[in-house]
């Protein structure tokens, strides 16, 4: 490899940048030129892709979002769309890409690294964390930090009006946001869709609360949770505890965004790091992680949305410490 290509693609997350700056200045240490591609997949397609050097990177690490832009590109997902950007890249002479997204991103790296001789890396970048073979994905920390310090700030509210809080957090259709957050801000319930939503039983629990005067209680409901996010379990709420002063936050895009914490600038820079490396040793076609504190390595084709088992022990922790 000589010449070499980075994109962000699906949702942004935090500490994609601190993801670009390493790849870039990695790759400018080993001596490749590296070049920046606009709005994911749809750059190599419209060719807007642009040669970046140290400098391009500096003042980012600290910076939300992705300088690069992102995008969700269809016409990637077409082999006409997947030639054409062969194309591109053959014109520049770029011989490697790596490619910070989810698992949506990695399907089509993986296909386009299988049509062509382009070898591609993947770095887990989402707030979701719901990537198979990482611990970690770039994103995730500061995701649930900004939803930490949102609902601690509507347990101020809620305890000043003695009300009842169901709070929606993002996670696609992983609950991770959800338990992790929920449990670092003591909420009462944790909705998600790893687990079945018993309503009944959060009804019941409600009102056994309210029976004990226990007037605060925040639910903390994952937005892929089965019974289909905060609104639909407060409608249930509302009718069952029609005295319960109950409110909706759902807190939305402020998760994605925001300035990196510490956690996900290190992953990131030791993930854009190895991926330069990676493509240098020769791999292709698979996704960087950490697992365990050591790098992995997992085919992009497995690189998949993990459908991890939520620890009982877990569930069984929120119920003591929230009674
Ligand atoms: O995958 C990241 C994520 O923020 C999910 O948590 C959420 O379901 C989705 O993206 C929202 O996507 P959009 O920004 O396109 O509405």
């Amino acid at each position: 490899v000589t010449k070499i290509g980075v994109l962000t693609s699906g949702g942004d997350s935090p500490g994609m940048n601190a993801a670009i700056r390493a790849v870039v200045r990695t790759g400018n240490y080993y001596g490749l030129e590296v070049f920046g591609i606009m709005r994911g997949y749809s750059g190599i397609i419209d060719n807007d892709i642009v040669p970046m050097h140290s400098r391009s990177v500096a003042n980012i690490i600290q910076r939300g979002g992705t300088i690069l832009k992102t995008a969700r590109c269809k016409e990637f997902f077409t082999p006409e769309g997947r030639q054409k950007a062969y194309n591109n890249l053959k014109k520049l002479g770029i011989d490697g890409l790596v490619i910070i997204g989810g698992d949506g991103s990695f399907r089509g790296a993986d296909i386009f690294s299988r049509e062509f001789d382009i070898p591609c890396i993947g770095l887990p970048g989402t707030i979701d964390k719901d990537i198979a073979g990482t611990d970690f994905t770039i994103g995730f920390d500061t995701a649930v930090n900004t939803a930490v310090e949102a609902i601690d700030k509507i347990r101020d509210t809620a305890d000043a009006h003695d009300r009842l809080f169901i709070i929606e957090v993002m996670g696609r259709d992983a609950g991770y946001i959800a338990l992790h957050s929920g449990i670092a801000t003591g909420a009462e319930h944790i909705l998600i869709p790893e687990r079945k939503t018993d309503i009944e039983e959060l009804v019941a629990s409600l009102q056994e609360k309210e029976r004990r005067k226990k007037l605060v209680n925040m639910v903390v409901v994952a937005e892929g949770d089965e019974f289909g996010g905060a609104n639909e379990v407060a409608k249930v709420v509302k009718e069952r505890l029609p005295t319960t002063d109950t409110r909706v936050c759902i807190l939305g895009h402020i998760q994605r965004g925001g300035s990196p914490t510490c956690l996900d600038r290190l992953i990131a820079s030791r993930m854009g790091y190895a991926a330069v490396e990676s493509l240098l040793e020769g791999r292709h076609n698979v996704m960087v992680g950490i697992l365990n504190n050591r790098m992995h390595y997992t085919l992009l084709e497995r690189a998949v949305k993990s459908k991890q088992k939520i620890s009982e022990e877990w569930i069984k922790i929120v119920k003591i410490l929230a009674s």
